[in-house]
């Protein structure tokens, strides 16, 4: 009697445990399908450096994170993009920073215009405890940054005339991002700027509603900016057009510790891939240019310009973490 009692037992744990293991298999057997979005071309080095951690994610995790990417805008604009990841409806995102500021107010201090004594001293000083100090300011919102990478230097396109110096904006109706910083600069240079999000900008191009906008090279070329009337470019640098590689805080905490740590060690090292990608192809895309018959004024005096929107780094909210970028680069 016993025995048969112990013999029932054993059966039971048995059963027990293998019921217990099979669940444990079907959780680690679940796939996770992200969304991933950004609002440039599918050839553009933001959608590239997705494709390259989708691939890497998939890879390590054999097949339980599926990346799919989104490009053109698919998922929303940079502003809707931002705004889902905080709601936790969009998973990765890469974005410039300039709408993102409307979230995160501390990032405004990347889009001061000349903020940046040259592209390496930007990396250094996004890559240290600035960039992490930003990152926290992130984390806040419910955003997690990943990497910072890069859009190029923008520069400024327009269908009427050669822009040489600031007062040659006097009236110009410009684009700009739905960023303060940027509509505060064009006013001080004297020009009339309409914050638009990037999806409505090329018909208001098209159409005459605005002359002129400003985005790096790599942007007017993959968009055919000189079939929207912009026959001229100046190439004045004005903001080193950082972007950042994001992932909403949601999803982060959503997946398995051992896949998250997989996703973010890949966004992490994507920025980097990216960047290096934009320098390659900011250079192709002005011969494009020029190729396509735009008129590109490549030797600027770029000092009038500083002068013209220098007071704009009063309206900056975070006046110490403005300083600290430009003690930095003393
Ligand atoms: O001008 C903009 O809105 C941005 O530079 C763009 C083109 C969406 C890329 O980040």
């Amino acid at each position: 009697m016993l025995k048969k009692r112990i013999g029932i037992l054993v059966l039971m744990m048995t059963a027990i445990l293998f019921i217990a293991a099979c669940s444990s298999d079907t959780d680690s057997e679940e796939v996770y399908t992200l969304q991933a979005g950004h609002s440039l071309p599918d050839d553009h080095p933001y959608h590239l450096g997705l494709l390259e951690m989708a691939e890497n994610v998939e890879e390590r995790t054999d097949g339980r994170v599926v990346i799919e990417v989104f490009p053109f805008s698919e998922l929303g604009a940079e502003r809707e993009l931002t705004e889902g990841m905080t709601l936790g409806t969009v998973d990765l995102v890469v974005s410039s920073t300039a709408p993102v500021t409307n979230f995160v107010p501390e990032l405004a201090v990347l889009d001061a215009p000349f903020i940046f004594n040259d592209r390496e001293s930007a990396v250094e000083i996004l890559e240290g405890e600035i960039g992490d100090e930003l990152f926290a300011a992130l984390e806040e919102q419910g955003i997690i940054g990943m990497s910072w990478a890069e859009n190029g230097y923008r520069h400024i396109t327009n269908s009427t005339h050669p822009i040489e110096k600031p007062e040659d904006l006097n009236g110009v109706k410009i684009r700009t991002q739905e960023n303060e910083i940027h509509l505060a600069a064009f006013e001080e240079m004297g020009a009339q700027p309409t914050p638009m999000a990037w999806t409505e900008a090329l018909t208001a191009l098209q159409q005459g509603v605005v002359d002129a906008q400003e985005n790096p090279a790599i942007v007017a070329d993959q968009y055919s900016l000189f079939e929207a009337n912009q026959q001229y470019m100046t190439l004045t640098g004005h903001v080193y057009s950082v972007a950042i590689y994001m992932m909403s805080k949601q999803t982060h905490d959503e997946l398995p510790e051992d896949l998250r740590e997989i996703v973010l060690e890949e966004g992490q090292r994507i920025g980097a891939v990216e960047r290096d990608m934009i320098i390659e192809m900011e250079k192709e895309s002005i011969e494009t240019l020029k190729e396509q018959g735009m008129e590109i004024i490549e030797e600027v005096d770029v000092a009038p310009f500083q002068e013209a929107v220098s007071p704009v780094y009063e309206l900056v909210e975070h006046q110490e973490l403005l300083n600290k970028i430009l003690e930095a680069q003393k």
